[in-house]
């Protein structure tokens, strides 16, 4: 008999979700003897839109996908799900950084929390999209307390993935010779993308791209700001490596890190790094195919990335304060 994963989806019509349930239903991430039951979410007004995207995926014909279910009720979206995929939020626009949606998107995620306490199967695994995602993702965690604190994830998949492409395409390399690359912090521009643990070739990065200004003052913003950019150039945020990177971190989550490489992912701090408990940090994370990841200890930094790592640290533990009020005690 074949398994059934249930899979909740929330602002299943917009731009990011659009491809991210496709790709979800195709067998891709649970392979081809897993059936998928998309669970899908939706504000009321935009369910006529959801519909539609229902009957584009039966049309698919996809031999995985069992099932698909649309909602603007959290309760039947998360009612029993294993893998919830928090995407519904309002997106910035050009001028606006992803700090500036936390009193507008933060309620929708208190809510939310209950919701999947509640209701999803005892094994959930959540990833939070809608920014800013950490700490939207830390809203949800402690309003759903009852759900253990290593289920709860928010993205830095995409900044990981777009510091790959920026290191080979400068290495004159494929993707595949980057590895143990690192997403330090929060998805906003304070975010370390670190390039002094990574590797090109299996050599420190740095040993082979010798142009330390470049690592520093090109590469570092570059990632930082890699969103902005793509808003500045489109007046939409991304929409299909966004999709992408939610569907890497889950695609690792169920296989597992290659051996000698790690990936990065926001999850709740146990302490490491010196990082606060609690807080909904990036790290370098392996995953032995078991839907768990575990924090590679033990990198060091030098003075440009403690002081990088800080400046991240601040902002998340500000962000913290600004949503204090929707975060129970
Ligand atoms: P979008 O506006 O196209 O879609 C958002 C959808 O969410 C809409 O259809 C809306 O109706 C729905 N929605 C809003 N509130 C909801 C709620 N309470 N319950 C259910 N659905 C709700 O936006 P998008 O481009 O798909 O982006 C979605 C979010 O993802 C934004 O916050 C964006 O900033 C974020 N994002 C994060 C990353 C990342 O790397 N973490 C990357 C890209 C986008
Ligand atoms: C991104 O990194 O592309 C998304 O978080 C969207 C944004 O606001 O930048």
């Amino acid at each position: 008999m074949s398994k059934v994963v249930r899979v909740a989806v929330t602002g299943a019509a917009g731009r990011v979700s659009s491809s991210l349930i496709v790709r979800l239903a195709s067998g891709e991430v649970f392979g081809p003897e897993t059936k998928v039951v998309l669970q899908l979410l939706e504000l009321p007004a935009a369910l006529k839109n959801l519909e539609g995207a229902m009957y584009e995926l039966q049309d698919c014909g996809f031999s995985t996908l069992k099932d698909v279910v649309i909602t603007d009720d959290a309760n039947v979206a998360f009612k029993d799900c294993n893998y919830a995929l928090l995407v519904g939020a309002a997106p910035r626009g050009p001028g606006e950084q992803r700090k500036d949606l936390i009193r507008k998107n933060g309620p929708i995620f208190v809510g939310q929390g209950q919701a999947i306490a509640k209701n999803a199967a005892s094994d959930v695994r959540v990833l939070v999209v809608g920014n800013p995602c950490n700490t939207n993702c830390l809203i949800a965690y402690k309003n759903g307390r009852d759900v253990p604190a290593d289920r709860w994830h928010a993205m830095t998949r995409l900044d990981h993935n777009r510091a790959v492409s920026a290191l080979a395409s400068k290495a004159g390399v494929t993707n595949d010779a980057i590895t143990c690359v690192t997403i330090w912090g929060n998805h906003s521009n304070t975010q370390f993308p670190d390039f002094t643990n990574a590797k090109i070739g299996g050599k420190p990065a740095t040993s082979v791209i010798t142009d330390r200004a470049w690592l520093e003052t090109t590469f570092v913003p570059n990632t930082q700001d890699r969103g902005k950019f793509i808003i500045d150039t489109t007046k939409v945020s991304s929409s299909f490596s966004a999709a992408n990177g939610a569907i890497d971190h889950i695609k690792t989550l169920v296989r597992g890190t290659a051996a000698g490489d790690w990936t990065s992912a926001a999850i709740v701090s146990k302490g490491e790094y010196g990082i606060p408990p609690g807080l909904v940090f990036g790290y370098p994370c392996t995953a032995a195919g078991d839907n768990n990841w575990k924090v590679v200890e033990g990198l060091q930094f030098d003075a440009f990335g403690q002081e990088k790592f800080k400046k991240t640290l601040d902002e998340l533990l500000q962000e913290q304060e600004v949503v204090k009020d929707l975060l129970p005690s």
